[in-house]
């Protein structure tokens, strides 16, 4: 990505002193001798940064700063100020540059902040184009709260919307808080049972002598506390949808009745005599391995081949990681209006921490760290420091965090051990990055029995 620089100053030779330096850096560069110029340059040129003169004729730097932080807040600006107009500079910060270098300009510095400026103007914009095409994709998919691009999840998103609109069951796997739940959501949201009652069993979150009583219902009396009818959630779903979750989780009784519901349509309530019929979709999930279930007798495997008509398998994320930049966007979106603070994006390197961890807790974790990231941030951006310790050292290949109360052959071990990993194993350059003696490696590698 070439960037371009715009320098706006009355002098000559600061401008041309400038435009050199940064285009051997780099960049390309616009020149303007006053503020009007200038700000026309940037309403009909693409500019990235803008280095402005505060003493201009016909439109002063304090001028051009405040039209461009009200019509292009993402546009840095940096300040160019002579000695004794420190005030006025500071001033300026106030009303939104980006920093401010003093004359003679320390060619050095000017440098470091156009980068660091323009560091987070591609965040920002990288975050931008995020958003625009999480709105494409939510125009595109019928199912909005979905968010994922990766082909594993547009292979899921295919199976659901094809068998949405039939009768067939579906079970749905996946390891937990891989959005199994919304799945089963979009499933009845696509189908013409939308307008039909959708109803959702929990099935671990109830014992077992409750859980027949739940889908069933019962009949007055079948039992103590039983003071009078009640209809089952199979009754109530009827014409519409019924998610099961936790299927692995229910027992044998329950299991032959929602076998006979699937065979039969049909089931009696608890104490009842009379069958109830019913028209219900299932739909069900577990993050257990049913076959093993199955072997070891815990799981009928006839309501299994029954429940499982379509298998909608939902992958792990650290399987699609591909998904993980465009889920940060939506939960930063989510949490920055929840907590009404204006989060422009996050830092490469805390970005690329989110990358590369393994994400055990899978969607979940990463919706929560988000969560967390947001109300901690002080600025802005997210930056690696806002988020939490599990992630910053689960996977860090930048940095070697060392616990305070380490002692200092502990610390040494680690540094060691991080340096190896990194030149991947290679000693003559694990021991040239940390500035010492290959014999000097070996033998630390053997006392502290590294290798
Ligand atoms: N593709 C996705 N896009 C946006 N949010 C998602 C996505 N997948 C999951 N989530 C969110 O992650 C959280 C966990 O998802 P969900 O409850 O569906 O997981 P689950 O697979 O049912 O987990 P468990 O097995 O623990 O019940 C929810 O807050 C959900 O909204
Ligand atoms: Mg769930």
């Amino acid at each position: 990505m070439k960037f371009t620089i715009l320098i706006v100053d009355d002098e000559k030779n600061i401008r041309s002193g400038l435009a050199k330096a940064l285009e051997l850096d780099g960049y390309d560069v616009l020149t303007a001798e006053d503020g009007m110029t200038g700000w026309n340059l940037i309403n009909n040129k693409h500019v990235d940064a803008v280095i402005a003169d505060l003493k201009m004729p016909r439109l002063s730097g304090e001028e051009l700063l405040k039209r461009i932080s009200s019509a292009y807040p993402t546009l840095p600006v940096i300040i160019l100020t002579g000695h004794g107009t420190i005030e006025s500079a500071v001033a300026a910060m106030r009303d939104g540059a980006f920093d401010f270098v003093t004359k003679p300009v320390n060619l050095d510095r000017l440098s470091l902040l156009i980068r660091r400026a323009l560091s987070n103007r591609e965040l920002y914009l990288e975050h931008a184009a995020l958003k625009e095409e999480m709105e494409l994709l939510k125009k595109k998919q019928k199912f909005g709260r979905i968010v994922g691009r990766s082909n594993r999840m547009k292979q899921v998103m295919d199976v659901v919307e094809q068998v949405a609109n039939t009768k067939a069951s579906v079970l749905i796997t996946g390891e937990s808080g891989v959005g199994k739940e919304l799945i089963a959501d979009a499933l009845h949201d696509l189908s013409s049972r939308s307008k039909h009652p959708y109803v959702k069993v929990h099935c671990a979150a109830l014992s077992e002598s409750l859980l027949e009583s739940e889908l069933f219902g019962h009949e007055k009396g079948s039992f103590t506390g039983a003071a009078s009818r009640k209809r089952g959630r199979f009754e109530l779903a009827d014409k519409g949808t019924i998610f099961l979750d936790e299927i692995g989780e229910i027992n044998a009784q329950v299991q032959i009745k929602i076998l006979r519901v699937l065979q039969e349509r049909n089931f009696e309530r608890v104490g009842g005599e009379n069958s109830v019929s019913v028209d219900v979709r299932i739909v069900s999930a577990t993050n257990r391995d049913l076959k093993e279930e199955i072997s070891s007798g815990r799981f009928r495997e006839d309501l299994f081949y029954r429940l499982n008509v379509v298998h909608v398998h939902v992958p792990a994320l650290r399987e699609r990681k591909e998904d993980i930049p465009l889920l940060t966007t939506a939960f930063l979106k989510e949490f920055s209006e929840e907590n009404g603070k204006q989060i422009q994006g996050i830092s490469h390197r805390a970005s690329s921490l989110l990358y590369n961890y393994s994400w055990p807790g899978n969607i979940r974790e990463l919706r929560n760290c988000i969560e967390s990231a947001v109300v901690l941030c002080r600025t802005d951006v997210i930056e690696i420091e806002d988020l939490p310790v599990a992630i910053r050292q689960g996977n860090d290949d930048e940095q070697i965090l060392v616990p305070l109360g380490s002692s200092l052959e502990e610390a040494q071990k680690k540094i060691i051990q991080a340096t190896l990993n990194y030149c991947k194993g290679n000693k003559s350059r694990t021991a040239e990055v940390l500035e010492i003696g290959r014999k000097t490696l070996h033998r630390k590698l053997q006392d502290y029995s590294l290798d």
